[in-house]
């Protein structure tokens, strides 16, 4: 469904400090050392109905890479295809096939209008007829729940309604290919639960091919098949959450084994998927790769060393730790 080859986006670096002129024309004459690579080199593709999550540190070129997307922005070089269309031959196919919904519960149209003529201008700027637009008013408001709102005016929403009418506005027509900006940033938990499900539910159900930059990683690992991590422009990793997170971190297996001796703790260090045992106490931290798959070896070492195991709990790490490792180990470079 989406097709990127070796994309690189780059921005004019315009300095505050030169006059007008000269910005211009630093600008017009975009000089290398002038220019921002947002996007380096990045290749990847989206399948069909997957829910693919961009992650990223800010200044990642996560919105950058959406904006391309939706045929906003050219490339420098690379090739990218969305549903089937070619950003530069065919950006207008590319735009009519996505729904791009912008970080910041940015309302396009006057903030005068009722909710419901605002959506209503939109699903003609789209170029729905205007009876089935009006038609889809009570559609789309009742799937973000925000029907008892369609008299109300722009204005007096607040930022998580906003965010919900965004929605709404993207469910204005059928387009194969969403394209959403933390759509979930700054939003109540309960109306975040709601858009995350709407993603997972109303949006598979549809067919629909997501793209979803956030920073939320609790929220990518529930709702995304697969990720993609950037950094700097480059993508740094891609894979399903729990690919992931098995490529960059051990399984942890806190253990009360009594009575512990150096010499089980030598024996469980010395099993393959063990990387390291460390004592706290009377607990023993076992850090090991797949601990729920290989813990029966663990309990078969015990058990030949005549020691009881009188506590045993394994944790997985989240994406969230294997992310805040992943930027500190980049950093530390
Ligand atoms: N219009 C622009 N002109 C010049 N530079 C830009 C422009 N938009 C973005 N950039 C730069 O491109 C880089 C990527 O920005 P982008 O907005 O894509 O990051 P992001 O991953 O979405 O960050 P955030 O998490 O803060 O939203 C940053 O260094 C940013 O300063
Ligand atoms: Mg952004």
């Amino acid at each position: 469904m989406i097709k990127i080859k070796n994309l690189v986006k780059k921005y004019p670096v315009v300095n505050p400090n030169k006059s007008l002129k000269q910005r211009v024309k630093e600008t017009l004459k975009l000089e290398k050392k002038s220019l921002l690579t947002a996007l380096d080199d990045v290749s990847f593709d989206v399948k069909k109905g997957e829910i693919f999550g961009v992650l990223g540190p800010n200044g990642a070129g996560k919105t950058t890479l959406l904006k391309v997307l939706a045929g906003f922005l050219l490339p420098e070089r690379g090739t990218v295809s969305v549903n089937g269309f070619d950003i530069i031959r065919e950006r207008h196919e590319v735009r009519t096939s996505c729904n791009f919904l912008r970080a910041g519960g940015w309302v396009i149209f006057d903030y005068k209008f009722k909710i419901s003529t605002m959506l209503k201008y939109w699903g003609v700027f789209l170029g729905l007829p205007l009876s089935e637009a009006e038609e889809r008013i009570n559609y789309t408001l009742e799937k973000v729940g925000l029907l008892d709102k369609k008299d109300d005016y722009v204005e007096n929403l607040s930022y998580g309604m906003r965010q919900k009418l965004n929605l709404a506005r993207c469910l204005m027509t059928h387009r194969p290919v969403y394209l959403m900006d933390e759509p979930t940033t700054n939003i109540d938990p309960y109306s975040a639960d709601f858009i995350r499900r709407f993603i997972q539910t109303e949006l598979r159900r549809e067919g629909a091919t997501t793209v979803l930059a956030t920073h939320n990683l609790w929220e990518a690992e529930q709702v995304c098949d697969r990720v993609a991590i950037l950094m700097g422009g480059k993508i740094l990793t891609i894979g399903t959450p729990d690919d992931i997170i098995r490529k960059y971190a051990l399984d942890t297996a806190v253990i009360q084994i009594k009575p512990i001796t150096d010499d089980i703790r030598k024996k469980i260090k010395a099993l393959g998927f063990v990387g390291n045992v460390v004592p706290e106490s009377d607990l023993v931290m076992v850090y090991g790769k797949d601990l729920p798959k290989n813990i029966h070896k663990i309990l078969e070492v015990c058990y030949e060393s005549k020691t009881k195991i009188t506590y045993l709990d394994i944790k997985k790490p989240s994406l969230n730790e294997v992310f805040i490792q992943l930027m500190r180990d980049k950093n530390e470079q």
